[in-house]
């Protein structure tokens, strides 16, 4: 417990196939979905780990076949609108990073309103990553730099990496240390490429709605059974955690 990731990012994907194998449209599949985001939003309160991040929607996936996109929408935004009580009583706070402007007035009206309603919670902070990509992120956080070096806000000598961090959409949260994908994809689809340079990634078969309270535990033991180096060896880590303890 003394050995918990601060923050633990999930690209949740295996719902189309998993709707797939039942006979069933794709869309059950995301609804089924749902049930399991509640059951690893509690599971990771529960541990107290401090950040989450769920990849809900990428900027690619508008361009799925339009009742998809439609159906899925409409699912995540009455979902989180109907979960903000719950979020409340567990002390969650809710945090969206993308391209809102993707989003229709209606949706990003109901994910403001969530926002204001969780905003003064101080337990697990949830992150979902919706109309996201990485590629976005980054060419928005360079235009939002060029601009304030227009304005002479910035100046191009003083940037580092620190700054480019600034101006990303994860400026307030630190990098996730474990990154789980489910379903069996080895990939990163456009997900934080910049905050998981020193991620930890697991994979597993579990399609998103299996996967429950103990495949997030399986994956924390799996990190937790991990030596991370961050680029020194593995005798100098050794080192370093008998000095500290
Ligand atoms: C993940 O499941 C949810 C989203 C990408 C929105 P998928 O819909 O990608 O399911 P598969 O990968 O087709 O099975
Ligand atoms: C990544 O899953 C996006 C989300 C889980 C939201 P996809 O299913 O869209 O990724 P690809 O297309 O298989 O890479
Ligand atoms: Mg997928």
């Amino acid at each position: 417990m003394n050995r918990l990731p601060r923050h633990i990012a999930i690209i949740m994907d295996g719902n189309g196939r998993w709707a797939k194998e039942q006979g069933q449209d794709r869309l059950f599949g995301h609804f089924h979905g749902v049930e399991s985001v509640r059951n690893i939003v509690e599971g990771s309160a529960e541990l107290g780990i401090e950040y989450l991040t769920l990849y809900a929607f990428s900027t690619e996936n508008w361009d799925r076949p339009e009742y998809e996109v439609t159906g899925l929408m409409e699912l995540l935004v009455d979902t989180i609108r109907k979960e903000v009580p719950t979020l409340n009583k567990n002390n969650i706070r809710l945090h969206v990073i993308g391209d809102m402007s993707m989003l229709p007035d209606s949706a990003k009206n109901e994910l403001n309103e969530a926002l204001a309603e969780t905003a003064t919670n101080t337990g697990l902070n949830l992150i979902m990553a919706l109309s996201y990509s990485s590629r976005w992120e980054i060419t928005a956080a360079i235009k939002h730099m060029a601009k304030d070096i227009e304005n002479g806000k910035l100046h191009s000598g003083d940037i580092d990496q620190s700054t480019l961090q600034q101006y990303l959409s994860t400026s307030e949260f630190p990098d996730p240390e474990l990154m789980i994908r489910t379903s069996g994809e080895y990939r990163i689809s456009n997900f934080l490429l910049y905050q998981l340079a020193y991620a930890e990634l697991y994979f597993t078969n579990t399609r998103w709605p299996d996967f429950r309270k103990e495949n997030l535990y399986e994956a924390i033991l799996d990190f937790q059974g991990r030596e991370r180096r961050f680029g020194k060896t593995g005798e100098q880590i050794k080192q370093e955690a008998t000095t500290n303890n």
